[in-house]
């Protein structure tokens, strides 16, 4: 049960309350300071700006903020009572309420010997026993003792999910393919267009492979429709209709469904249903990680998500990176009015990481409703987009730099590269540092000889994150960090951040759709000339 005053609080509404109200004159003060001037004024701005953090240097310099911004922003954290929704989403309540559910995706990175409880049960040893089972199954592939139904060893990994039961294991595997098994290859199969199991099922070999079903519900259209192509074309393949058994395993909280597809039940890897699609790459989905990279990394990863965890619960708030990040993200949406935020990583294996914290950002905080089921009348979760730098620089810099938005931009780079050629990682860091001061400078009309095109607006905000590397451990915090920013921003702006009632009417109209096929002229125009 909340005290009196935070229920009180929770009915109001947040763009009325004190520490709302007081960022808001706050801005109106900061309209017009450049970030260049906040430099000029302080020149140990670096220094006062920047936190270290277990081989992570966060730069927040480039911010358009000063330490009042995040006085008043660590004081909206407090009003919205951040450190007791942490509490309570670390020590297993049921805050994702919409769908009465814990969010326990943290207590997958745990050390077994801790103690979390949902519903009166400790999880730990459940969740301890599924590693287990994922390092006996890994060591068992990689050693040749599981072998394919013709007695040939397995060398190809083909994950089959989507969403959350794809983009965080390949983001993972394609950041850490320097420590990829040199005698495995993998795949993941996501889209429901053919052509992408087609294309994956031309370069494999039926007797080496095994499929890995990744599927919380296993009821997902796209993955259903994948698997049985993948099983179909196994079966033929080796003439057996009792192929799948050896070349298939699953990875879901659907046991029932698993079974009746024709999967081996030891083959099943289960998880439960407080850890979040989008938060599910340290569960039993992670499969595809231990068979791609060994499980020592995938140990590596949780350790590092884990380290990430203890520091975001227990250092102050305006020295809490996964907080402050979250704070400014805040600041940029709602005072400053910024629409989008950039992600771009210096570093080409980080190339899917947009793309999986476009799902772990949109799909939680993507919302108009409060988690009491009012509309909100402020802005929630902004576009969230990103390639790696380079490359965005020849696409898209051009808005970010010259465009009508203001679009915050997050930079992440490896202080080390993991390849050593002649120049590169100096002139990929130039860059990153390049772009960010190019955003904040800009560059008036005078230095652009008065050609108005030349010229750059400047105090566009920045953040850099520098990693020692990027290693399995320090992905492990960089992907927390973010899960952690994320429900930060769910708490401020009172959202649910676990449920997504948004992806369900597209998927309801498809089936529909699919139903009325053949029964004549429809209505939607568009079917007709299908
Ligand atoms: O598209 C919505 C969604 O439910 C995601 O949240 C989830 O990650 C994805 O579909 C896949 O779901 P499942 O793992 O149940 O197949």
């Amino acid at each position: 049960m909340l005290p009196d005053s935070a229920n009180s609080r929770m009915s109001s509404d947040l763009m009325q309350s004190p520490a709302w109200q007081a960022l808001e004159i706050h801005a109106q003060m900061m309209q017009g300071r450049k970030i260049s001037t906040l430099f000029a004024e302080d020149p140990a701005r670096f220094k006062n700006c920047h936190v270290e953090q277990d081989g992570l240097l966060f730069d927040y310099s480039r911010q358009r903020i000063t330490q009042k911004t995040i006085e008043l922003l660590v004081n909206l954290a407090r009003q919205e009572d951040l450190d007791g929704w942490r509490d309570k989403m670390f020590s297993g309540e049921k805050i994702n309420t919409t769908e009465g559910r814990a969010v326990l995706h943290t207590a997958l990175r745990r050390p077994a010997d801790e103690t979390v409880m949902v519903e009166s049960e400790n999880v730990m040893p459940f969740v301890e026993r599924v590693r287990q089972q994922m390092k006996t199954f890994t060591e068992a592939v990689h050693s040749g003792e599981i072998k394919g139904s013709t007695g040939q060893k397995i060398n190809t990994i083909v994950n089959i999910g989507i969403g959350g039961s794809d983009l965080g294991p390949y983001m993972v595997c394609e950041a850490l393919k320097p420590w990829q098994k040199a005698d495995i290859t993998s795949y993941f199969v996501s889209n429901v267009d053919g052509t992408h199991i087609s294309e994956v099922l031309k370069r494999i070999n039926p007797e080496t492979t095994l499929f890995l079903v990744a599927s919380k519900t296993f009821t997902t259209q796209e993955t259903m429709a994948n698997a049985t192509t993948a099983k179909n074309w196994l079966i033929e393949k080796l003439s057996n209709e009792d192929a799948a058994k050896d070349h298939f395993a699953a990875m879901s909280t659907n046991e029932d469904a698993v079974r009746q597809f024709g999967i081996n039940p030891a083959r099943m890897f289960p998880f439960e249903n407080w850890v979040g699609g989008r938060y599910s790459l340290w569960s039993a989905i992670g499969l595809s990680i231990c068979l791609s990279l060994g499980y020592d990394h995938f140990e590596a990863l949780l350790n590092g998500a884990y380290a990430m965890d203890r520091y975001f619960q227990g250092a102050p708030l305006d020295r809490n990176i996964p907080v402050l990040t979250a704070l400014f993200g805040i600041w940029n949406r709602n005072f400053l009015g910024c629409a989008a935020q950039a992600v771009i990583p210096y570093d080409q294996y980080l190339h899917r990481f947009p793309a999986f914290l476009q799902q772990l950002d949109m799909e939680s905080n993507g919302k108009r409703v409060t988690r009491d089921g009012e509309a909100v009348s402020y802005d929630t979760g902004p576009v969230v987009f990103g390639e790696p730098g380079t490359n965005g620089q020849h696409a898209f810099f051009q808005l970010l730099h010259q465009g009508t938005d203001i679009i915050p931009c997050d930079f992440i780079a490896p202080k080390t590269s993991q390849n050593t050629v002649g120049e590169h990682h100096k002139l990929l860091l130039a860059n990153m540092v390049a772009q960010a001061e190019a955003l904040m400078h800009g560059r008036t009309l005078e230095e652009a000889t008065g050609n108005p095109q030349r010229v750059f607006e400047g105090n566009r905000p920045s953040s850099i994150l520098l990693f020692e590397e990027i290693n399995p451990y320090h992905l492990g915090g960089l992907i927390a960090l973010y899960e952690h920013k994320i429900f930060v921003q769910g708490i401020i702006w009172r959202l649910n951040s676990f449920d997504q009632f948004g992806v369900e009417l597209g998927k309801e109209m498809a089936k529909g759709i699919l139903a009325s096929e053949g029964r004549g002229k429809s209505d939607i125009g568009i079917l007709n000339y299908f």
